[in-house]
């Protein structure tokens, strides 16, 4: 057996240190290892920027790790479209979901929808996300958090946040503006994880990550073509009936995209903010002091959330095509050829966040790009921040103490990763008492 011969020159040392750094990248249990993501991030922006990337059994692409230039092309719609290309995966997953589909993408959503679609689909659901709309769920918001508190606090023995917090104090805000019954919360957040971390051994559902997403998907299909058939037979004061019903161009949406449209609301409605919210509580419990200053300061909220939300950063990637030959700072890119925006690398870049590598709850300005920018910014962004502001005001309230209490886990995905476990001791204040309140989780 040869060994492989050890880099001789400098440039090749860098050129190694360079391509182990993307192999981090764009591995999903790289981004289980916050240290090592890291220092790969803080390598390539300072290296390769912009990085075209060749592995076997995936597509070649341009890996973007700088803010500036993520958000450059975020901007220039018109140059880089959302679809076909929208995630990063192996040719043989890209491979057996086409199979399933019959068509060049899983899903076709807003994520993956460029004009004239993205703009009269997107329009189809915008005032449930507008300010009216959402300051009428601001009460009942803060009533489900402290709800979910009691639950835990009821419980009297140490929890796990992520998944007896987050996870169900999230899934429910998007459930009730759907119009899904809370009995089937359990069962499509399962599905939903399943689909968007199916490469995670624990959120799999089947042996291959290919196969996970293929079961999810069918299975969210048929639970959402149910809803549709009854919301169009029976139309209700909820979001399953907005889009059931909708004719974006004047006709009814086609069966794909109409399946793919609720698919995209479960998983991007809930799974990011359960994320933001346990890596947010995560950060600060890695510091005594952290959690002290925001109960003593709490006019520190809003920008403890949006630092919370540059640390985490949920969403890791998201693709583009270029459509036409154009540039990207100064690097002449291609038609056709496809670029990987790496959110959480941006949101460390030294250019833009002094100190990057430091949580601080008082950070300002915060420009992170943690819901993106440009035409496809975030439609749930100021729906996230609200539950995060419900959910810390809540434990800002109740709790006297919380501390780690166990082993963290994280996400073992390249596409949505962060704090799946987090298990907690919290010293409770003295009981709150919900019936007097007269709040419920029920829609
Ligand atoms: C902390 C929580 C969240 C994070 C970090 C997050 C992040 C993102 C990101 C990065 C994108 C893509 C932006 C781009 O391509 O430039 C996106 C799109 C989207 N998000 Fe969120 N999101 C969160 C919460 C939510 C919630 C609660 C909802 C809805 C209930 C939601 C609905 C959407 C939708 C519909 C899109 C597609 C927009 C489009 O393509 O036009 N998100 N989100």
């Amino acid at each position: 057996m040869s060994a492989t011969p050890l880099p001789s020159s400098k440039a090749d040392r860098r050129s190694v240190a360079i391509e182990r750094a993307v192999d981090v990248l764009i591995s999903s249990r790289g981004h289980a290892n916050p240290a090592q993501l890291e220092r790969a991030c803080a390598l390539l922006r300072r290296n390769a920027p912009l990085h075209w990337v060749e592995r076997p059994g995936v597509r070649p692409f341009w890996a973007v790790t700088r803010h500036a230039d993520i958000v450059s092309m975020e901007t220039r719609g018109r140059e880089f479209a959302a679809g076909p290309r929208t995630y990063l995966a192996s040719e043989t997953s890209e491979a057996v979901l086409q199979r399933v589909t019959g068509k060049p993408q899983l899903v076709r959503s807003l994520t993956e929808m460029d004009p004239p679609d993205h703009g009269a689909y997107r329009a189809i659901i915008q005032g449930a996300f507008a300010p009216p709309a959402l300051r009428e769920m601001e009460a009942w918001l803060s009533g489900w958090a402290a709800e979910i508190i009691d639950r835990v606090a009821a419980r009297g023995a140490p929890c796990d946040f992520a998944v007896d917090v987050a996870l169900p104090f999230t899934f429910r805000v998007i459930g009730r503006m759907l119009g899904t019954p809370e009995t089937d919360d359990v069962r499509l957040a399962r599905l939903a994880q399943a689909f968007v971390g199916a490469e995670d051994p624990q959120r799999r559902l089947a042996e291959s990550p290919g196969e996970t997403m293929r079961m999810a998907m069918l299975a969210l299909r048929d639970y959402f073509e149910a809803i549709v058939a009854d919301r169009r037979a029976r139309p209700r004061d909820d979001l399953a009936s907005v889009i059931a019903n909708a004719a974006p161009h004047g006709q009814p949406m086609p069966h794909y995209e109409l399946i793919s449209y609720f698919i995209l609301l479960v998983t991007a409605g809930h799974d990011t903010t359960a994320l933001a919210l346990s890596g947010g509580l995560e950060a600060l419990l890695a510091a005594p002091d952290r959690l002290a200053r925001l109960r003593e300061e709490p006019e520190l909220m809003d920008s403890a959330i949006e630092e919370m939300l540059r640390w985490t950063t949920p969403v890791r990637h998201f693709m583009r095509t270029a459509v036409c030959d154009t540039e990207l700072a100064g690097q002449p890119i291609r038609e056709g050829e496809a670029l990987a925006l790496f959110f959480h690398a941006a949101n460390r870049d030294e250019a833009v966040f002094e100190d990057a590598g430091s949580f601080r709850i008082d950070r300002s300005p915060n420009p992170h790009i943690a819901f993106g920018r440009g035409p496809h910014i975030c439609m749930g962004l100021q729906l996230a921040r609200m539950q995060m502001r419900a959910m810390f005001a809540e434990l800002m309230r109740r709790t006297e103490r919380i501390e780690l209490a166990g082993r963290v886990r994280r996400v073992q995905s390249q596409f949505m990763s962060g704090v799946s476990s987090l298990p907690i001791r919290i010293a409770f204040r003295a009981p709150r008492d919900a019936a007097k309140r007269g709040l419920s989780a029920a829609p």
